[in-house]
């Protein structure tokens, strides 16, 4: 496995090794789990050589406190590429990404960025927008790999891909669970163990919510998850939405030829935890 921190020495290995190759690019901000190891071992099987990106992106960290608490393990995170047989791992510094100063691009993602992380997170996805473009332009990979814990994410990357005509397959990759059901994340880590066991109360309701959703009407579910995150001792809701899957407009009534999901964002104590289910 080779690492590389500096544009330069990355892109000369990648030119004069890897052409007519395919690459399969998996972007992350470190603090690798099982979740991180699913895409990379999927990009794996789909591509002649895997590039990882490890890289916290301040632009698109809306709060300081956030991305100074976001857990940073790179010793760990290599040691796991390295095991499951990882070609290229790309850790630049922020320096190398932002050479004129830490600024986001603006995209137009049609309104995707208005609903739900945008509401609460304003600027988010230009960040995410900015780096995940800068990253498939050093990189060119014939595949991305992107988790759909992160579903907004996954289409406003997607957005973004076919409004720039990036030549590049965007491949969405299923959420990864704990054994308890909680949803893989890298900010998990922050939870104690106590927190952890309360936090399976999320997946909980979304699959409530799953089970009830031809039985019932959209105010009915929003009411019921209401009510059980109304007042919780430990979880601070800040978003229940069903919402249909290309729009990401919340529902108000189910129609039979859309698809939809229910996405949840809640603190859990301090942290920050966001999970979807397709309905
Ligand atoms: O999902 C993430 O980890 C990040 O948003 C990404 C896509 C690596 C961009 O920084």
């Amino acid at each position: 496995m080779e690492v590389f921190d500096t544009l330069t020495k990355f892109q000369k290995v990648l030119n004069k090794n890897h052409t007519n190759r395919t690459i399969g690019c998996v972007p992350t901000m470190g603090a690798l789990h099982d979740g991180h190891l699913s895409l990379i071992k999927q990009a794996k099987n789909e591509n002649d050589i895997v590039v990882v990106s490890i890289f916290v992106n301040p632009t698109q960290f809306n709060n300081n406190s956030d991305l100074l608490n976001y857990p940073k393990t790179l010793e760990a995170d290599l040691a796991l590429l390295e095991q499951i047989g990882c070609d290229i791992v790309f850790t630049p510094s922020v320096l190398e990404m932002y050479p004129h100063g830490e600024v986001s691009e603006s995209f137009n993602f049609d309104g995707l960025e208005l609903e739900m992380e945008g509401k609460f997170r304003p600027g988010h996805f230009d960040g995410v927008g900015t780096i995940v473009k800068r990253l498939l332009e050093i990189v060119k990979p014939t595949n991305a790999y992107f988790g759909e814990k992160d579903y907004q994410q996954l289409l406003i990357i997607k957005k973004m891909v076919s409004e720039l005509k990036m030549p590049v397959n965007i491949v969405p990759c299923p959420i990864f669970r704990e054994a308890n059901g909680l949803a893989m994340s890298s900010r998990n880590e922050r939870l104690t163990a106590e927190n952890r066991d309360e936090a399976i109360l999320i997946y909980k309701c979304l699959l409530n919510v799953k089970s009830d959703f031809k039985k019932k009407t959209i105010k009915e579910l929003n009411y019921e998850v209401e009510a059980i995150f109304k007042n919780h001792p430990f979880f601070d809701i800040e978003y229940f939405v069903i919402a249909d899957t290309q729009s990401l407009k919340p529902a108000k009534s189910i129609k039979p030829n859309l698809e939809y999901r229910a996405f949840i964002a809640t603190y859990a104590g301090e942290v920050r935890l966001i999970d979807n289910i397709a309905l």
